[in-house]
């Protein structure tokens, strides 16, 4: 039996996020645009997203097989990239038998791959249909320093594979500022990048969400689509960002109404003191929930289309709110804690945090409730 007792959910609007995918696939009209649904679709639920594009989209990104697996058992079947490559040896046979591309970064899997049944890898690839995105990927390092092989190793890297591997080879590189538009770095990573696709007259792909929207430059065979494809735009509110509607929607409801007198305290710590008489929310949400516990005191709540501050502590599942100015508030009405009507953008200042962690740490114990 499936029962719930708290309301406490995130509803997960799957018709926007089609239509981000749409959106930003038409900004990039000569790529292929990878959805990356890696950290449970960013908190999102992974194999809801991946079925809602499953027929927009040709592959799907996560971080690492275990991921991968979880779409599989999922039912997706879907081509899917693995960004942190094989972390075992016995990845390879996982990931032959499953249709996973592994991203090869170190030299350590270069000689796991040379290990791995070479000659089955080079008759797959033959079968491989030119355009199939099961290809050699690569990672290289133009200056994120995080992850992939560094350029003065690359030829001896390429060396190593076989013609058929050579032949099917996408280069990959992540921006380290794709989002600061007025920095240089973005298009001196792309040039380095650029030159060995063009010395190996190979497949390339650098753009995450941010690359897409602010350097068309960057347009790869393949753009990575990450934040953006969850309405969230890295780059702020812009003409171009604009048509990016958030897909999660994070509610709870008032589970307790009292007033309390000017000069009381709210809370853990008794951080907040009144400085007027206040009515006091008391809202079903907190911290292991994965509403951020250093939220500060003003960030807002939206309740019966108003805002209303969280005041006091954020605590393990409860938050509480000053609703005092508000013209309607009763218990069981539902707070949005972030989503259309608050962004998480805002969330996140009054958190010290990044909208990505935002969305990543909404904890199992809150149902991620589909809208379509
Ligand atoms: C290698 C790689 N590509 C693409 C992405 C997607 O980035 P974004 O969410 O900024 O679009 C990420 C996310 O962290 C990543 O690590």
């Amino acid at each position: 039996m499936s029962y719930t007792s708290r309301l406490t959910q995130a509803v997960i609007d799957l018709n926007a996020l089609v239509s981000n995918y749409q959106y930003i696939d038409s900004l990039a009209s000569n790529s292929n645009t990878i959805a990356v649904v890696k950290a449970d679709a960013y908190g999102h639920d992974a194999i809801k997203v991946a079925h809602a594009l499953r027929d927009k989209v040709s592959l799907f990104a996560v971080g690492f097989i275990d991921e991968a697996l979880a779409l599989r058992s999922g039912g997706i079947d879907t081509q899917i990239l693995i960004l942190e490559g094989p972390s075992k040896a016995t990845d390879f046979a996982v990931a032959d038998e499953h249709n996973f591309s592994l991203m090869l970064h170190s030299d350590y899997q270069i000689e796991w791959l040379k290990a791995f049944s070479p000659n089955a890898f080079d008759q797959k690839s033959v079968n491989l249909p030119t355009d199939n995105p099961s290809q050699m990927w690569l990672k290289i390092d133009t200056g994120m320093n995080r992850l992939g092989f560094q350029i003065s190793c690359v030829e001896r890297v390429i060396s190593q594979l076989s013609q058929s591997q050579q032949s099917q080879l996408v280069l990959c590189s992540h921006f380290s500022t794709a989002e600061q538009l007025h920095s240089d770095k973005p298009l001196a990573q792309l040039a380095k990048l650029k030159a060995l696709v063009a010395k190996y007259n190979c497949k390339f792909s650098m753009a995450n969400s941010a690359g897409i929207l602010n350097w068309s430059e960057s347009h790869g065979d393949h753009n990575r689509l990450g934040l953006a494809l969850y309405g969230i735009s890295p780059i702020g509110i812009t003409d171009i960002s604009n048509p990016l509607v958030p897909v999660m929607t994070l509610t709870a409801n008032i589970i307790a109404i009292h007033t309390i007198k000017t000069g009381e305290t709210v809370g853990y710590g008794d951080v907040w003191q009144a400085k007027r008489e206040t009515k006091i929310a008391t809202i079903a949400i907190g911290y292991a929930d994965g509403y951020p516990r250093n939220a500060k005191a003003g960030t807002p709540v939206f309740i019966n289309g108003e805002i209303a501050p969280i005041v006091g502590r954020v605590s393990m599942d409860m938050i509480t709110v000053d609703v005092t100015d508000l013209l309607q508030v009763n218990i069981s009405d539902t707070a949005e804690l972030w989503g259309k009507n608050i962004s998480i953008d805002v969330v996140a200042k009054y958190s010290d945090t990044i909208n990505y962690e935002l969305l990543t740490r909404v904890s199992k114990r809150v149902p991620k409730v589909s809208l379509s």
